[in-house]
């Protein structure tokens, strides 16, 4: 079952995470996928591209190919970017039939809850990849820089307001997942209304991705993303020989 975040509650996802917060990140990715490719790379294929908003700011450097295994969340991202190709897929499953310059697979990455469907989303990402291209992996976190924590996220556009606690936190240490609990708060016509949404995310030692991603055939090395706050974390960049 889909979460609410991505279901039910994709009227309100824009106010969750606005485009305009993903500039950084993104500038990080787009250096990378530069500097990993052979040639000079005009297609970026994204996997859980979710609302579009990396593709928001990609668009300006690549031709967009973008997918995810929400219909709610696409018709987002088609509104956001109409100049991008979009196709509903499940990004283990997903095989469109032809290779990009390019593969962006982001946070969408955190719902691969066992190593073989890790595997699986690897192997599409090599798989659409063009020999000579790059593919940029970029979970929210690993098994050694997870921690428990809690955020605060508000958002308001003129007609509806939304609080949101997002607690993260290891029910069991010793399995490869983690929960993530989004407490919401949404107001809307003076009613105020509160729903509780589960997600279950993958959590993988770094090695274990190194094996995964080196095992579909790619050359993997880490590059530092800016996390904001002058903070940064390492995420993967894969070459396709
Ligand atoms: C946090 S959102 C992604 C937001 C995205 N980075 C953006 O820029 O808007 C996570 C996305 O992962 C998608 N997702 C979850 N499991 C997936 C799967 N197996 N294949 C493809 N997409 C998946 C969800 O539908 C959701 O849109």
């Amino acid at each position: 079952m889909q979460p609410l975040l991505y279901s039910d509650l994709v009227p309100w996802y824009r106010l969750v995470d606005p485009p305009a917060d993903h500039a950084e990140e993104v500038a990080s990715y787009q250096e990378a996928l530069e500097r990993g490719s052979s040639f000079r790379p005009e297609t970026l294929l994204e996997l859980g591209a979710g609302a579009g908003h990396n593709a928001f700011h990609l668009k300006r450097r690549f031709r967009c190919t973008l997918t995810d295994i929400s219909e709610e969340m696409l018709t987002l991202s088609r509104e956001l970017n109409p100049e991008c190709e979009h196709f509903v897929g499940d990004m283990r499953t997903i095989r469109l039939g032809r290779t990009f310059d390019t593969v962006l697979v982001h946070d969408a990455v955190m719902y691969m809850t066992t190593e073989d469907d890790l595997l699986a989303a690897a192997r599409t990402a090599f798989e659409h990849t063009r020999p000579g291209g790059a593919a940029v992996f970029a979970p929210d976190c690993v098994k050694e820089t997870f921690s428990e924590g809690t955020d605060l996220i508000s958002g308001e556009d003129g007609t509806r307001a939304l609080r949101c606690i997002e607690w993260r936190w290891d029910p069991d240490p010793a399995d490869q997942t983690y929960a993530v609990e989004y407490a919401f708060l949404l107001r809307e016509g003076g009613q105020v209304k509160a729903l509780h949404d589960r997600h279950l995310e993958g959590l993988f030692p770094r090695a274990t991705w190194y094996r995964i991603l080196e095992s579909v055939g790619y050359r993997v090395e880490t590059f530092e993303r800016p996390l904001g706050e002058g903070q940064f974390d390492q995420v993967f960049l894969c070459r396709r020989a």
